[in-house]
């Protein structure tokens, strides 16, 4: 079922009297990121995903935003639709964002997911990568950005055996509107660092990184769960940063065992 929710487009599958669990999707991606684990979970939880502000079909408006206001949308969809202690599973992006939900108030919720994702803000040489993105926008268009970008994001193995798949997934991101794309890239620049609330969250959380993530890699993800006190680590085997599409079977394996 799709909703629209303060200008976002809500996704819904399962039974609401169900435990809920709330997937966000990484960057630039959207909620059909998420579809494996969907299928995966309906039959026994209320799913819930939706589109970040400025991607897929959600409004646009005038690109904006921080995290802040992303978490802002998130605790919106969870009061408008009396969520009660929904399990949280973000990815990349979708994990900054629940980092951030957690350390405003990490009582809303059961349990978090974190995947290939870090609490740490972007270091200065990050933010001058973004920077130059948001110039490759202007002058190449979200085409070339999409080109440069997506293939970093999955293994090699995955590009190869699975050639389709990654080719819609790179179309979908063409389709994202460029405002709100720029407007994703300003709000990771500039959003707070989460790791001195590590050591503060109490809730029980699961971190599962891709064996080949380059961009937020196993040995960096497992120091960040070593540093709450309710963590478990898994590596997610052939897999790049990209784990929910590239080995949906071990990630949804995992999450079953962890949420039981
Ligand atoms: C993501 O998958 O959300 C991005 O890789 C996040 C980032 O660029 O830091």
């Amino acid at each position: 079922m799709k909703n629209t929710i303060n200008g976002l487009k809500v996704y819904t599958c399962g039974n609401e009297n169900n435990q809920p669990i709330i997937f966000v999707h990484g960057f630039p991606y959207d909620h059909t990121m998420w579809d494996r684990q969907i299928d995966f979970f309906n039959d026994n939880y209320f799913c819930i995903t939706y589109d970040i502000r400025g991607l897929g079909a959600s409004e646009v408006g005038d690109g904006q935003y921080t995290m802040e206001q992303y978490v802002d949308d998130l605790f919106v969809i969870i009061s408008e639709m009396k969520l009660q202690k929904p399990i949280l599973c973000g990815l990349s992006m979708g994990g900054y964002l629940s980092y951030r939900a957690v350390e405003r108030d990490q009582n809303v919720f059961k349990s978090v997911i974190f995947c290939d994702t870090k609490a740490q803000s972007d270091a200065d040489e990050v933010k001058l990568v973004r920077a130059n993105k948001i110039k490759q926008i202007n002058e190449e268009g979200i085409g070339a950005f999409v080109e440069d970008f997506v293939p970093i994001c999955f293994s090699d193995g995955f590009k190869s055996n699975h050639v389709e798949k990654y080719s819609s997934v790179k179309s979908l991101c063409k389709t994202n509107n460029p405002i709100g794309v720029k407007g994703a890239l300003i709000a990771m620049i500039s959003r707070g660092d989460s790791t001195p609330f590590l050591n503060k969250i109490t809730i029980p959380t699961l971190h599962l990184c891709g064996e080949f993530d380059t961009m937020t890699p196993p040995e960096k993800m497992k120091i960040d769960a070593k540093n709450i006190s309710d963590s478990q680590f898994k590596v997610v085997p052939n897999s790049g940063h990209m784990t929910p599409i590239e080995n949906p079977d071990f990630v949804n394996n995992s999450i079953s065992e962890f949420i039981k």
